[in-house]
């Protein structure tokens, strides 16, 4: 079995910096929106963590004296956010407009890739919180110029730092980007996967567009 070093390709002695350079690049290639596979990108993710703990482990004390935690209430808390897969919505005959849509999705017993909820941590946008729990969601361009990472936003607010794309009537209806969208209220509803939604299938980059870009020279 590869040891979590040579499936991030890069050498145990690297350093963390490096390491966190090379899970960038694998990541990417291990997307399926980026000729991966899910299971690739858990792999990936499970070597990334697998490599950073070795490290913690293998980091040697400096100081005997241990600094008491500080509170957690200190700091800041991150949002809670229920997600939803726009994909199931046909086979259950949803529609995002549904007034009680996440309770009938709480109630229909979903795979976890397609409903749940996770804690979007401070300094993660939604869709690096998804990525870190191990989530493919759908991206391209991560730059605020496409709609391929795009989520309806049912309940809770969510700021994108970056968008050239989204026009405003569908900002009005509540269609947000995750690549950098960072969540401004503690508890927030999205509906995920929502890039063949009316309106924003002309707004989408192909999933590889330097690669087929070099395909067609
Ligand atoms: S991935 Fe293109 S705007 Fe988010």
């Amino acid at each position: 079995m590869a040891s979590p070093f040579e499936v991030l390709d890069i050498d145990p002695d690297a350093s963390e910096a490096d390491l966190r350079r090379a899970y960038r690049e694998r990541i990417i290639e291990a997307h399926p929106d980026h000729g991966g596979s899910t299971a690739e990108f858990q792999r990936v993710r499970a070597a990334y963590e697998a490599a950073k703990a070795g490290r913690e482990l293998e980091a040697p004390p400096e100081q005997e004296e241990i600094e008491e935690e500080p509170e957690p209430d200190d700091g800041p808390e991150g949002a809670h956010v229920e997600y939803l897969n726009y994909a199931v919505l046909d086979d259950h005959g949803w529609d995002v407009g549904d007034s009680d849509l996440f309770g009938k999705a709480g109630d229909a017993d979903l795979d976890p890739v397609n409903h749940g909820k996770f804690v979007v941590e401070p300094g993660e946008s939604l869709l690096e919180a998804a990525e870190n729990r191990g989530f493919a969601w759908p991206y391209a361009c991560r730059g605020g110029a496409c709609a391929n990472c795009a989520v309806a936003v049912v309940e809770g607010e969510l700021e994108m730092p970056a968008d050239t794309i989204l026009p405003p009537e569908m900002k009005a209806h509540g269609i947000r980007l995750s690549c950098n969208g960072i969540p401004l209220t503690d508890e927030m509803k999205v509906i995920y996967n929502i890039k063949h939604l009316p309106g924003l299938d002309e707004l989408r980059l192909p999933p590889r567009p330097f690669e087929q870009a070099h395909a067609s020279d």
